[in-house]
């Protein structure tokens, strides 16, 4: 429990900040900040830590990257997390590029859930606000499908004059292939050109313009995951839509339940704060001590609440934390 009552047990692992698309609200256009390789985690690293971690009472872990389908070995480094004690589920967030040769695999290995970024049906602005394919993305969610996974979730990032006029295509998709939609407010962590404050699209202004067109009735005993998302059922159109308020829901980081780390080994209490602990020296003793010092260091030191509101740039873009 942190110093504001809230159980933490659930680690985001950014398994690579390296990507294969470029998404407006992920990183700057020039971006240089690269986390040089002898800097990464090694599975070993990693499933060292997932063990500590366990062993303190996280139950729920993430993998993100980056792009997380990218690292090398990514099936058996969740056949390696997944059989440790105390790991209930391993979630994947993907942008589905890479998912659909890799998605039996990976249910096979343990991993139970996967949430897809999908920002755009449309194939032309798909690619302007991703820089890839539609295509291999839709494939990908199709593959997941089939594999058997638990849950599949979609992830749309809010943007007024960018995607706004997807919100309806990507929500009767959504109820056509039966898999949740999450329609997410930006966060500033990226200096492209969509980070402007006309750009900023928030979950409430969206509810209401679905309300002239639906019936959104709150879903509360919906968990589809272990995440801050608000589930609704949109009566007509059969969708169910999770609604993730990051800049202005105020219940958001009271309810919140984790902590990340990044892809070379730092411990970062809150997605919207630059505080970070590097876990490399205590990688490096023969027992696990220190590791679980600085977890505990970590517990102590997280913040009730995000920074965002004042506009912070915390420290990485979202490439480098993972969301
Ligand atoms: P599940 O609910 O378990 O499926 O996970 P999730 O929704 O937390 O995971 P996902 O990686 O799909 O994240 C969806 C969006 O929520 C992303 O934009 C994340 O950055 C955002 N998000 C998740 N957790 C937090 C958080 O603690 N703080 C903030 N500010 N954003 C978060
Ligand atoms: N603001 C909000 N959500 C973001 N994501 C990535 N960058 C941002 C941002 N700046 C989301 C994507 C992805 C998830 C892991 O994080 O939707 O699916
Ligand atoms: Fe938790 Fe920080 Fe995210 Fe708020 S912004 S929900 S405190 S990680």
């Amino acid at each position: 429990m942190d110093s504001f009552g809230r159980t933490i047990d659930y680690l985001r692992i950014s398994v690579t900040d390296r990507c294969n698309e470029r998404c407006l609200y992920c990183r700057p256009h020039q971006y240089k900040g690269w986390i040089a390789p002898g800097e990464n985690l090694s599975d070993d690293d990693l499933v060292r830590i997932v063990r500590v971690a366990a062993g303190l009472g996280f139950r729920k872990f993430r993998l993100t990257g980056g792009e997380p389908l990218l690292r090398p070995g990514l099936v058996e480094l969740v056949r390696r997390m997944a059989s440790i004690p105390g790991v209930e589920c391993i979630g994947l967030s993907t942008n589905g590029v890479k998912l659909a040769p890799l998605a039996a695999d990976l249910r096979r290995a343990g991993l139970r859930t996967v949430n897809v970024s999908l920002d755009a049906l449309d194939p032309a602005l798909y690619h302007r606000i991703t820089g890839g394919r539609l295509g291999p993305v839709l494939e990908g969610i199709q593959a997941a499908v089939r594999a058997g996974f638990e849950r599949v979730k979609l992830n749309t990032v809010l943007m007024r004059h960018v995607n706004e006029s997807e919100i309806w295509p990507l929500i009767r998709f959504s109820a056509e292939h039966q898999l949740p939609l999450r329609l997410i407010e930006l966060m500033p962590l990226t200096s492209r050109d969509v980070l402007t404050p006309d750009n900023f699209l928030s979950v409430e202004e969206v509810m209401e313009r679905l309300r002239r067109e639906d019936e959104l009735v709150p879903a509360p005993e919906l968990r589809l995951g272990h995440g801050p998302a608000r589930y609704y059922r949109l009566v007509r159109t059969g969708a169910l839509v999770g609604f993730i308020g990051a800049m202005t829901q105020t219940h958001f980081c009271d309810n919140c339940n984790k902590m990340r780390l990044t892809a070379d080994g730092r411990l970062r209490p809150c997605l919207g704060h630059h505080d970070e602990i590097n876990l490399h020296e205590a990688l490096r003793a023969s027992d696990d001590e220190s590791l679980r010092r600085l977890f505990f260091h970590a517990l102590a030191i997280k913040p009730r609440e995000h920074e965002f509101r004042s506009c912070y740039q915390p420290g990485r873009p979202m490439t480098a934390i993972g969301g």
